[in-house]
């Protein structure tokens, strides 16, 4: 049987994990989700007093790190590891370092498993040829409103203005960077998450009927 991997991309916030979460359950997906690698690889620089402008040492600490693991965590989610992950995010070696993680990680499980993989080049750069490619959209004021009850929920200090900001930012840096900017991937369907999560159901399983 054909394996096939889903490809979700949107900006931060916008639901794509939930949304691979919700695929994943109902049609016996794989998640992998890479956001949990930058954010991980964000988290071990942190712990190394490793700054994001020292790409000297990044590249050195990247180099002798063997693999990265792909286990979600929560405690990778917190506001401080979301701006790390963000600025590593537009080196090349470390998209190129975390792209051939995610690559040899489905091709050895491929054989086994359909996938839905979820981040911000996904669709554009890194599974290119995937069998179905979703773009999720949100305005910024929903994803602050979102991520504000997320952090609240997980015990964090959070300021709603504040989190409006950082998303803005994040949105800017992600969509401006040189390497693998967030874009719609050519191909992609566009999934409307600005209401409730029974009518983005209701758009993803249209597509998968079509798959
Ligand atoms: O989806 P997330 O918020 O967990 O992602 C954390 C950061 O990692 C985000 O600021 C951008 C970066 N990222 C990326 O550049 N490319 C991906 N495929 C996934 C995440």
């Amino acid at each position: 049987m054909k394996k096939i991997i889903i490809t979700i991309d949107g900006p931060a916030a916008s639901g794509k994990g939930r949304i691979a979460k919700y695929i994943s359950k109902k049609w016996k997906y794989k998640h992998l989700d890479s956001g949990v690698l930058y954010r991980r690889l964000a988290h071990k620089l942190i712990k190394k007093h490793i700054y994001y402008q020292d790409f000297i040492k990044i590249k050195k600490y990247i180099k002798q790190l063997k693999d990265i693991s792909f286990r979600p965590n929560k405690r990778l989610r917190t506001e401080i590891i979301s701006k790390m992950a963000s600025k590593i995010a537009i080196y090349e070696f470390v998209r190129d370092f975390i792209n051939k993680s995610q690559k040899k990680f489905i091709r050895e499980n491929l054989k086994h498993s359909h996938f839905v993989v979820d981040g911000r080049d996904i669709g554009s750069v890194v599974f290119k040829n995937a069998s179905l490619k979703l773009y999720i959209d949100v305005n910024e004021k929903n994803r602050a409103k979102r991520r504000y009850k997320q952090l609240i929920d997980t015990g964090e200090k959070s300021i709603y203005p504040q989190i409006l900001k950082d998303i803005k930012l994040r949105d800017k840096k992600d969509k401006n960077r040189k390497q693998s900017p967030l874009v719609i991937p050519k191909g992609a369907m566009i999934i409307n998450n600005n209401n409730s999560f029974d009518e983005t159901k209701d758009q993803i399983d249209k597509l998968m009927c079509d798959l």
